[in-house]
């Protein structure tokens, strides 16, 4: 099936040549008009895909309370700015700013400010937060935000931005682009004609890859925590990011997508599924430590939740709910902890200013 962002992307193709991978996910998931999160809604049952916040207030409220004691531990700071980037509906912001209002001098001091580029989910996030009465401020970047003692938070959000690929072969390492099929009636992934600069291959990658290898470039990613980290170590505060992926460099190709709850052919329908790549927690944490940032875990996303208390919350809600919510108020806990779900593939990871620890791994005290 052609979609109008095939059309386009078959235009650039034979004006430019053969685009990069990273190209390819800027225009099938941020293209203005056609790009797959510019132009719906794609969480829950109705949609492709759920997250977390989608499957359980419980996960913002987690979110929510870690901010304030972090907040407190950081010495009060007003006005703080809680930023949030790729905030999906907004369901995580206004569970987790529901349960912050356990501390009403932390509802006064935070500034709000949602990192969004969909319009059609800005909407969505402006209609679930209109109940918390907390307006945000919308940015298309997190450089645009405001200057000053911060709190960050991101889920799934570095899993959809662009990787570049590179492959492998008898002649060396190559890039992986995206091109044209034998037949012209399609796209295929083919490799770049010229060498690669084999210095962006982590050396440990390197030394042990075999041809058809795949490495994954995250500079995209990179550029983004890097910012990030500079910010936390110039003005204070903690960035808290979930996602699936692994916890060192690793060889192979992630790239997937996802349309009505399963695997689809990433190249088939550019603008109309999900596509993301395995996040490499490495890449993002020596970013953040180059530019002077502490990096705290990656945690497994069960162990994390657990450790804030995930359990304790779920009980409680339990106990006075019918057996049928009972029922799905455990399994969300499941789901979000179990090491057969996502509580193993998702893992979580802080960047602080050095010498301030938040929890689980220590701090809190506040
Ligand atoms: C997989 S969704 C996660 C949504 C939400 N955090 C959740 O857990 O339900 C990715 C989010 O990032 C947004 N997004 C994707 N690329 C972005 C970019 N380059 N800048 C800002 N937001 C982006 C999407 O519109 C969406 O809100």
């Amino acid at each position: 099936m052609t979609t109008p962002l095939f059309d386009l992307i078959r235009h650039e193709i034979a004006h430019d040549g053969p685009i990069t991978v990273a190209r390819f996910m800027e225009l099938a998931l941020g293209h203005p008009e056609h790009g797959y999160y510019m132009t719906r809604d794609p969480f829950g049952l109705e949609g492709d895909f759920i997250t977390s916040p989608e499957i359980t207030q419980m996960f913002g409220e987690m979110i929510g309370l870690w901010s304030v004691v972090v907040w407190q531990s950081m010495g009060r700071p007003d006005p703080v700015n809680v930023v949030e980037l790729g905030p999906g509906r907004g369901t995580l912001m206004g569970d987790a700013l529901r349960a912050a209002e356990a501390d009403p001098d932390f509802m006064d001091a935070q500034r709000l400010w949602l990192v969004e580029t969909s319009p059609v989910l800005r909407d969505a996030q402006k209609k679930n937060l209109m109940q918390t009465m907390r307006m945000p401020a919308w940015r298309d970047s997190f450089a645009e935000t405001g200057p000053g003692p911060l709190l960050v938070i991101g889920n799934e959000f570095f899993d959809a931005l662009p990787i570049r690929q590179y492959e492998k072969t008898a002649e060396g390492w190559r890039e992986r682009l995206v091109g044209m099929n034998a037949a012209g009636d399609g796209l295929a992934f083919v490799l770049a004609p010229g060498a690669a600069d084999e210095t962006l291959i982590p050396e440990t990658l390197r030394a042990e890859a075999e041809v058809g290898a795949v490495f994954e470039d995250q500079s995209a990613s990179r550029a983004v925590m890097t910012d990030i980290a500079k910010r936390v170590v110039e003005h204070g505060g903690a960035a808290l990011f979930f996602d699936y992926g692994h916890f060192e460099h690793g060889l192979g190709d992630t790239l997937q997508a996802v349309k009505d709850h399963e695997y689809a052919d990433v190249l088939a329908e550019p603008g109309q599924a999900d596509l993301t790549a395995h996040v490499d927690f490495q890449q993002l944490a020596e970013a953040a430590r180059a530019a002077g940032a502490e990096v705290l875990g990656p945690l497994p996303q069960g162990a994390f939740l657990d450790h804030l208390g995930l359990r304790q919350r779920a009980d409680m809600l339990m106990m006075h709910a019918d057996p049928d919510v009972v029922q799905v108020i455990d399994g969300a806990y499941n789901r979000l902890t179990d090491p057969d779900q996502m509580g193993v593939l998702f893992k979580v990871m802080a960047v602080t200013r050095p010498g301030f620890a938040v929890p689980p791994w220590g701090g809190g005290e506040g």
